[in-house]
Formats: C-alpha cells, structure tokens, sequence
C-alpha cells in the first residue's frame, strides 16, 4: 500500500451501520428492474446517457450501471481512472462499479466516489474473469475468498452512507454463490447482482438460471438474475426461473440501446414494442457517433465507435461488408458517409 492518506471514513474505526431494510431508495431502484449491466469498454458515459434518452418518460430514473473502475486506481489518484468516475446529469442515476482486493483501498475508493457526488449507489466487483484481474486476486478471484469479500465490503459499508451492491458469478470452479451472497449480505449490502456462470466458463454455455433462483431463495436483500436475456422470452422464464427482483442485460444491448426500454415496458406494462427500423437504427448510430466524440476526442471516438457500429450492423444485409467499411473509417465524416449509405438501404 503506498503511503497516500486514506480518507477518514475507512481509517475510523466506526461499526458497521445495520440499515433497516428495505431502504427507500433501494425500494425506488426496482421500481424500474431491467438494468444495463456494467461492460468495460461498452457501457461508457456516451452509451448509457444513449440507453437513457432512448426510454420513455416514465422510465428516466432507471439505474445506470458504470463499467468497473478499479480501487487502486482511485487510491493512486490515476487520472484515466478518476475520469471514468465523472457521470453527466444526462445518464444518472448512476451505480458506479468499482474493483479491487483490499479492503482498506476499497473502501477509500467508495468514500472517494461517494464525496464526488456523480453515483447513487457503489456496486462492487466480484465477476470480472480477465487474466489480469483474476491473478491480482480481484473480481472473480473474490469468489474463491468469500472471507475476503466480507471484509471489503464490510469496509465499504462502514465508509459510505449510499446504498452498496455488489456482482458476483456462481463461483470461480466450483458454484459457491449461495454462501458468497450470505457473506455479503451479512457485510450490509443492499442489492445482489448474480451473473450465471462460474469464472471458468467466462461467458460460454448456458447461464444456470436454476442457481440464481437459490442464490435468491438464501438472502433477504433484492436479487437482481442476469445471463443470457435478450428478448421477451428469455426475460419471461429467467423471470419465472429465478423469482429475482430484477434482471441486469448485458451483451443482448451491445449495439441494441433500445433493448432495455423495450423489455422494461414489457415488463411493466406487458407491451411489446417492436424492433427499431432500419433508419431508426441509423439515427442512433449518428447520436452515438456524435456523443463519443463530444466525450472522448474524435481519434478516440472513432475508434471505439467501430466496435458499436459492428454491432450495430449485425444481422443487416451485407453486413460485412459495412463493417469492413467502418473498420477503415478514420474520421467522422467518413463514418457518417457509410452511416447515410445504411439509412438508404
Ligand atoms: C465486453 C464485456 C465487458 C464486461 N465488463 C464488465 C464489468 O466491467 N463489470 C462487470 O461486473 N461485468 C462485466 N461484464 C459482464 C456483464 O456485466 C454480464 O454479467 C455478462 O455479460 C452476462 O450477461 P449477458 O449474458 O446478458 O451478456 C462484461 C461483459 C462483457 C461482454
């Protein structure tokens, strides 16, 4: 640990505060269950201000869950990884997802984010199957140390006053989320998240929906079931399966912003909105395009907005073709170019 002061809430040695259950603004977070899931390199400021914008009305306070920032980035005030806490007004609410391994730097880190004022909630990272975090001991690495989990997050609960959550898998080898989320739930936290696979399986196989619905059997605070949901139906049966409180969508919403209003308004009101059309699709594309250079610099932006504009365009006639074309676009207005080519489609 370097020798960086840490904040005074996590160095006080306060006892952990036994919230009643169910806070309120826990009970007004799953008003509105269908949630983005966090996903580095995907779920930035420009896409969630972009999933916000495309909801009803009705629907504006849903929860935005950021992409995992990690602890000891904020402990060593690492500039790239403080500019990932700033949120807009235009995508909060927002759950900011932090990672890490010790529970002191955790902590701090959660104080940190909570005295910015950007996040209504901090969620914590127990899923991330990444070599690089895995071997730090980090995200899914904390499902072989339930221990260890419990006290960072016991440290969260101590250092901040926000509603905490924390996202796990089913185990790292062998499934042990039942156990994981009691010691979690005994640490203070408010909402569990439960991806459903262990880390060997990365995101491979079917998710085990059936493991869920005991993760959400065993604990008293909302569970929130995610895996493998990217239509009315999947959400039907996981819905059915797991008797969860919500539901978090990940890859089905990568290049599909309107995934989470339709299923939310299914969800809510039973109605199936239908698909977005061709130019519909291609409006948002240039809101997108238009947002990630506005945040993050035109070089930048156009490069990430290849990866979106693959996904995007999957499943459209010559699809393959228009992603060879995006992967050579080097500005905007060449972007724009093949953006207006789809639209005529
Ligand atoms: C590209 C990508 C990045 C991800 N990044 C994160 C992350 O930062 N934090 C996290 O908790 N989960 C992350 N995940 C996992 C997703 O949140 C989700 O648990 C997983 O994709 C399973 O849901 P799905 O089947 O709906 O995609 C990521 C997944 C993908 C595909």
């Amino acid at each position: 640990m370097s020798n960086v002061t840490l904040h005074p809430a996590v160095a006080s040695k306060s006892p952990i505060v036994r919230r009643q259950f169910p806070r309120s603004d826990v009970v007004e977070i799953f008003q509105k269950p269908i949630f983005l899931a966090p996903m580095a390199g995907v779920t930035d400021t420009t896409f969630r201000v972009l999933v916000r914008e495309l909801l009803d009305d009705d629907f504006k306070g849903l929860l935005m869950f950021s992409e995992m920032v990690s602890a000891a980035g904020v402990h060593y005030r690492n500039e790239k990884t403080l500019a990932m806490l700033r949120t807009v007004k235009e995508e909060r609410p927002t759950a900011i997802q932090i990672f890490g391994s010790e529970p002191a730097i955790c902590a701090e880190a959660a104080a940190y984010v909570e005295e910015l004022g950007s996040t209504a909630v901090i969620d914590f990272n127990c899923g991330c199957p990444a070599p690089k975090i895995f071997k730090n001991g980090e995200g899914s690495a904390l499902m072989k140390n339930p221990a260890l989990l419990e006290k960072i997050l016991s440290a969260i609960r101590r250092a901040v006053s926000l509603p905490i959550s924390v996202k796990i898998r089913l185990g790292c080898n062998e499934i042990n989320a039942v156990e994981v989320a009691k010691r979690a739930e005994a640490a203070g936290v408010d909402f569990i998240a439960v991806h459903g696979r262990t880390r060997e399986q990365f995101y491979s196989g079917a998710a085990n929906w059936e493991e869920i619905a005991r993760v959400k059997a065993a604990v008293k605070v909302p569970v929130i079931a995610n895996g493998d949901v990217r239509d009315f139906d999947s959400l039907d049966k996981i819905l059915a399966t797991t008797k969860a409180d919500g539901v978090m969508i990940g890859r089905a919403a990568q290049g599909n912003p309107w995934l989470i209003n339709r299923l939310l308004k299914y969800f809510l009101t039973g109605e199936r909105l239908e698909p977005p059309t061709i130019a519909e699709r291609a409006a948002v594309m240039r809101r997108h395009l238009q947002k990630i250079i506005f945040y993050k610099g035109e070089r930048v932006g156009v490069c990430e907005m290849r990866a979106h504009a693959a996904w995007y365009t999957k499943g459209l006639a010559g699809g393959a073709e228009l992603r060879n074309q995006f992967n050579r676009a080097e500005t905007a207005d060449d972007f724009l170019k093949i953006i207006e080519d789809i639209n005529g489609r």
